[in-house]
């Protein structure tokens, strides 16, 4: 399974930043933090952490483009087909809080579709990867989506909003209806780490609105390799700049998806 050189490139990225991220906790009381807009926060943290990826990077490949969460898109003039999506910590509030429940999430996009993705929480040492065609990986052992089919025997995952509270009913209407009809929901603080969740089936799936296309594109390819489904709320593929997403093992999604687009209120 690593012996595929991009992974083998990423899983080198996400190590060198996880170490760096675990040696930085000891010094979280120090940290400055930035709120970028209402509860989105960043730290020095974030920023020097996309560096150390994006050097292992371009290192290797300098030809390919780069987008990563805290200083945008850099292509070096190149028009290569290989795009790096990197989200550098996905649970930045957890971090700042010396939770221990964050990631590193990247994924590597050729011609816009993603061919390899590496998941890594540092803290836990769970490594997730995927590479198209070959499955999805947690620690070296192949990974799978949950079988089950009766939501009354779920768990799903979200994430509370903080954004966007124009949707908050809508929301709310989802929440109640699957607190009702699952065995619970899940709100973790790091949606990159909930779609590895659903991915190796530990959840069943997960919805959540308004994400950013860096914190779900590597987890979509772990869920897709795992046998998964993900979509938006419409049912299809198409993300815009704001990514509402249902996830899910395929009957799950299937039913997740239906109580969405049933309620009274919609999230328009
Ligand atoms: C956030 C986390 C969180 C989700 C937020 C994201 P960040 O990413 O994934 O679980 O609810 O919408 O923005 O800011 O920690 O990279
Ligand atoms: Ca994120
Ligand atoms: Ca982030």
């Amino acid at each position: 399974m690593n012996n595929e050189p991009l992974l083998n490139i990423g899983i080198k990225a996400a190590r060198k930043a996880g170490n760096f991220l675990i040696r930085s906790i000891d010094k979280l009381k120090n940290i400055k933090v930035l709120e970028k807009s209402t509860n989105d926060f960043v730290s020095i943290i974030d920023q020097e952490t996309e560096k150390i990826i994006k050097d292992v990077v371009l290192n290797a490949y300098p030809e390919h483009v780069f987008l990563g969460e805290e200083f945008g898109i850099s292509t070096n003039n190149s028009k290569s087909e290989f795009k790096w999506i990197v989200d550098p910590i996905d649970g930045t509030t957890n971090f700042l809080h010396g939770i221990s429940h964050f990631c590193i999430s990247i994924a590597v996009t050729k011609n816009d579709k993603t061919v390899a993705s590496i998941i890594y929480n540092p803290y836990d040492n769970l490594l997730f990867t995927s590479y198209s065609g070959k499955g999805s990986y947690c620690n070296d052992r192949r990974i799978r989506v949950s079988t089950r089919q009766n939501l009354m025997n779920c768990l799903i995952g979200t994430g509370l909003p903080f954004r966007e509270n124009d949707k908050i009913d809508a929301y709310l209407e989802t929440t109640k209806f699957l607190m009702l009809n699952t065995s619970g929901l899940r709100r973790s603080g790091s949606a990159a780490l909930d779609l590895a969740d659903v991915a190796r089936g530990i959840i069943d799936g997960a919805w959540y609105y308004g994400l950013k296309i860096w914190d779900v594109a590597a987890g979509f390819h772990l869920i897709q390799e795992a046998g998964g489904i993900i979509s938006n709320f419409e049912g299809d593929n198409n993300f815009d700049q704001e990514c509402n997403i249902v996830v899910g093992n395929p009957y799950i999604h299937a039913k997740l998806l239906s109580c969405i687009n049933s309620q009274k209120i919609q999230y328009q």
